[in-house]
């Protein structure tokens, strides 16, 4: 097997991916109508349950799309005459408002910050105040745009109280967060193939137990080809997508699958957290500040305020990483001057460490880091 260029992703996703991943793309023609294929497609669908649930009693719904897609579907297809309340502390948040909007869904935005825990009071209060029947509460696990991880248990206990279905986006999440839909009480998942479980683009998903998935056959959609119920049903008789799978795509992931599980999800989540640590330490001893406190921060994806320093351009940083194999992400905060460094996918500490060796040289190129390392002097002497 030849080696392919190895790039160094430090996105948010599609994430840098194994060249077993990669190569895992190229199989003879096949029709995704065939009994091989649909056997494919069963196993992809069973393991990525048992990621976060019990097959036998959970199922998982494949789609051919990115990430939007599935949440899309879910949004569609499962909300019925009633409201959901859609917790907004982030671009993704707010994206799912917009697509609630588009679909004429009943929905109750709950602005929150974008660096600070949900405050689960105010919340209640508006469960508790609303004379809209609230049937959902819609929540992005982490926030890829900024890092903050969002605490799903105590929002699953609050659905329980007030009898709601809870809509977790786990998009930047999923294979490395642990979660336990029953024991979290998450009525739905939604993920896709190309961030913690490092496969390629073009997949995304919808985890639910089986009885849900049957129930909405009560609840009209408002999607065709989002349609979540019928996608399931397809399935379930014919074992294939409604619609043309992204059938190499579905290869890298089974392989995916696979490695993830060789890896294990904790032990996954604990390389990431290595690199963040190399890296968090690294950015400040440089003088730079990520704007999530440690406490509520995912540790997967990091937002960091711009270096105040005139000589900054973030095109330019991206020019400058990109030339050197890396490649870095803009910021997406409202209001503040970020970029983001993700050190999700098949990268390790040691490549974090390299990321920051060019990291300071950067800075002392545009004029930034020198000074810093006076000002730490100063401070430390002081
Ligand atoms: C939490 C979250 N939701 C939704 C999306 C959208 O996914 P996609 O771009 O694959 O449609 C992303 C992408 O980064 C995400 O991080």
């Amino acid at each position: 097997m030849r080696n392919v260029k190895r790039n160094i992703l430090l996105t948010p996703g599609p994430a840098t991916t194994t060249d077993t991943v990669k190569f895992a793309q190229i199989v003879p023609d096949i029709c995704p109508r065939e009994t091989e294929f649909g056997e494919l497609m069963e196993s992809i669908s069973t393991g990525l349950t048992r990621i976060v649930a019990d097959e036998n009693h959970y199922t998982c719904v494949l789609f051919g799309g990115s990430g939007t897609a599935a949440v899309d579907s879910v949004l569609s297809s499962v909300i019925g005459e009633d409201t959901v309340i859609i917790i907004n502390n982030g671009a993704y948040g707010k994206r799912m408002c917009e697509i609630a909007t588009v679909y004429g869904v009943h929905f109750l935005e709950f602005v929150s910050p974008p660096d600070k825990p949900v405050d689960l009071i105010a919340l209640e209060e508006l469960f508790r105040s609303t004379h809209q029947s609230i049937s959902h509460l819609a929540v992005v696990h982490h926030e890829t745009t900024t890092g903050l991880l969002n605490d799903v248990q105590r929002l699953g206990d609050l659905c329980k109280k007030y009898q709601a279905e809870l809509i977790v986006d786990a998009i930047s999440s999923f294979g490395a967060v642990p979660i336990h839909m029953k024991d979290m009480n998450i009525g739905y998942i939604v993920a896709s193939s190309n961030k913690n479980v490092q496969g390629l683009p073009g997949v995304s998903f919808v985890i639910a137990s089986k009885q849900t998935f049957e129930d909405l056959k009560q609840v009209r959609p408002r999607s065709y080809y989002l349609n979540l119920y019928d996608q399931y049903k397809y399935f379930l008789q014919h074992r294939q997508m409604r619609f043309t799978a992204p059938i190499q795509t579905l290869y890298a992931l089974q392989q995916a699958i696979s490695e993830l599980r060789v890896e294990g999800i904790e032990q996954r989540y604990e390389r990431y957290t290595r690199s963040w640590e190399s890296l968090t330490e690294g950015i400040h001893r440089m003088g730079l500040n990520h704007i999530v406190s440690e406490q509520y921060h995912s540790k997967l994806v990091t937002s960091i305020s711009e270096p105040d320093c005139d000589g900054y351009d973030f095109q330019n940083m991206h020019d400058f990483f990109y030339n050197q194999g890396f490649t870095i992400y803009p910021g997406k905060v409202e209001k503040l001057k970020t970029f983001r460094i993700a050190n999700i996918g098949d990268i390790s500490h040691q490549d974090i460490e390299a990321f920051l060796v060019l990291l300071e040289i950067y800075l002392q190129d545009i004029g930034f880091s020198l000074r810093k390392v006076v000002n730490t002097h100063v401070a430390e002497t002081e």
